[in-house]
């Protein structure tokens, strides 16, 4: 897991949440790879990746979808700094975009994404149930959302990993949680995907046409 370091994992800053980012790039690039395997984009797709941290996941998002505009959205300054750094080239290419803002109120336009993704990021969040009625809001209809992460409610975790989940107040649903925390935020279907012998999580919401 990406949350033993010293520094702020929920809103990195400073050294240490510089360090961090960094750190969560490499760490986080398995877990990412296998997660986007469940995405469907087209090649100009305009995907959004909500806490995009430390900016590795834009960078891939834009090789699924060359063609269409990459956009980061993530409260930490420090995250958009780097994040920024990190796709310097393509930010300047004009396919690639990051934005300070919160999920739970985001500054886009209802129905402005083909696809959204999240890493590592939706345990920090403030209202879990609210927040993905904010994700629905800006997916376009007929798209799909993917919720990533390392940890999810009822796996066998080691001691160590349950006591930093308690340490950082990380919001930790089983699957079946997953699944109906989606149905309830409007989705109109919700697909749960685990991947065997580790404790990886992709929940995926869609979004019918003419919710
Ligand atoms: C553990 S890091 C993961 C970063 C990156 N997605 C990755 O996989 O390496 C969590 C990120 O989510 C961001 N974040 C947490 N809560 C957020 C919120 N309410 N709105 C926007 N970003 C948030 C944090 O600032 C941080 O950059």
């Amino acid at each position: 897991m990406g949350i033993t370091e010293k520094g702020n994992p929920r809103k990195p800053a400073g050294k240490y949440g510089e360090l961090m980012l960094d750190g969560m790039n490499s760490r986080h690039s398995k877990v990412t790879e296998w997660g986007l395997s469940f995405l469907h984009a087209e090649k100009d797709a305009g995907l959004l990746d909500i806490g995009c941290g430390g900016g590795a996941t834009l960078r891939r998002l834009s090789q699924i979808a060359p063609l269409g505009l990459i956009s980061g959205l993530d409260y930490s300054d420090t995250s958009v700094q780097k994040s920024r750094e990190y796709n310097i080239d393509l930010i300047e290419e004009g396919r690639v975009r990051v934005i300070k803002g919160s999920v739970s109120s985001m500054p886009f336009d209802s129905g402005s994404f083909d696809g959204i993704t999240t890493v590592e990021s939706f345990y920090f969040w403030p209202e879990p149930a609210e927040d993905l009625k904010e994700v629905l809001r800006v997916l376009k209809d007929g798209a799909s959302f993917l919720l990533i992460a390392d940890i999810y409610g009822g796996y066998d975790f080691d001691m160590e990993t349950r006591e930093n989940i308690r340490k950082f107040g990380l919001f930790n649903p089983t699957p079946e949680e997953f699944k109906e925390l989606l149905l309830n935020a409007g989705f109109s279907d919700a697909r749960i995907h685990l991947k065997e012998g580790t404790s990886w999580i992709c929940a995926e919401g869609m979004k019918s046409c003419g919710i």
